[in-house]
């Protein structure tokens, strides 16, 4: 597996949004918990410094439009893989929008862009797990069948295999990669099954790495050429068992991100960017 996942996680590009004020009181959402916007911008504020400062990445930061209270959450809105970029149709219908904006971002950045412009089809990038070997679609509450179909006419490299998403809103709630070839999983049931059916729907062998809390499971992996392996994971204040599993991981820069402000809209670590590698072959 090592020499064909040379690549994977190798990036040098990211597009973020910054976060509206209507984000407290209307992005879509689960629990009825209430947000700080303060505490929410602040976190997303350290979370495009880390991707600025410390990783060195090229930041395309998009303005936040108040139109799109869910607007943050850019990776619902295009799924890229190397030089292609697939604009999703968001199945929210308040998120529609949102792929304007970046879909005139990844064309400034001269990917080949494809649209989904089937109104049958729903897809969020949330629930598009790239495993650098293949893609796994959940079939969740926002995104379908057709949705994946289009997505495996986009990226017709790779097989594309459909999970189902049964609870949660997408299939990356409670799952990540962490690593090339390794599935960073959440421990509830529904978390496990769901990585039964990846395993058993591959001709690939993952390893996997369980940790206690479903949320914890969304982490952020890259390999890049100063700090080789990279993981923007969750903290020791939010979740500190799950916190325990992560440091245990040897040889990585490992980058603790708050994240409780906008998981109460739903919102996990990866889904506040859209990475790109510009240098990218596969
Ligand atoms: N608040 C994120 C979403 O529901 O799409």
């Amino acid at each position: 597996m090592a020499g064909l996942m040379a690549g994977f996680g190798q990036c040098t590009h990211a597009i973020v949004r910054g976060i509206p004020a209507s984000l407290a009181g209307e992005a879509l959402r689960m629990s009825a918990a209430e947000v700080d916007l303060s505490g929410a911008r602040r976190e997303h504020d350290a979370y495009v410094e880390v991707l600025r400062t410390r990783l060195r990445l090229e930041v395309v930061s998009l303005p936040a439009d108040e139109a799109l209270p869910d607007g943050v959450f850019v990776e619902d809105a295009a799924v890229v893989c190397g030089d292609t970029a697939l604009i999703t149709r968001p199945g929210a219908e308040s998120r529609r929008a949102e792929t304007e904006a970046m879909k005139a971002a990844l064309k400034d950045l001269n990917l080949n862009i494809v649209e989904m412009t089937d109104e049958t089809a729903t897809l969020d990038g949330g629930d598009v797990l790239f495993t650098g070997q293949e893609f796994f679609v959940g079939l969740s509450k926002r995104t379908n069948q057709r949705g994946a179909e289009i997505l495996a006419d986009a990226f017709k490299d790779y097989a594309v295999s459909t999970v189902p998403v049964q609870e949660g809103l997408h299939l990356k709630s409670f799952c990540s990669m962490g690593g090339p070839g390794l599935i960073v999983i959440g421990s509830s049931e529904p978390a496990q099954k769901a990585l039964k059916i990846m395993q058993q729907m591959s001709d690939h062998r993952y390893d996997k790495l369980t940790v206690p809390d479903d949320h914890a499971a969304n982490c952020v992996y890259m390999n890049l050429p100063e700090l080789g392996h990279v993981l923007l994971h969750c903290t020791a204040e939010e979740f500190p068992e799950s916190a325990k599993v992560f440091e245990k991981l040897k040889d990585y820069t490992l980058i603790p991100l708050a994240n409780s402000e906008k998981v109460k809209v739903d919102g996990a670590l990866t889904c506040c960017s859209v990475l790109i590698n510009k240098k990218s072959s596969n």
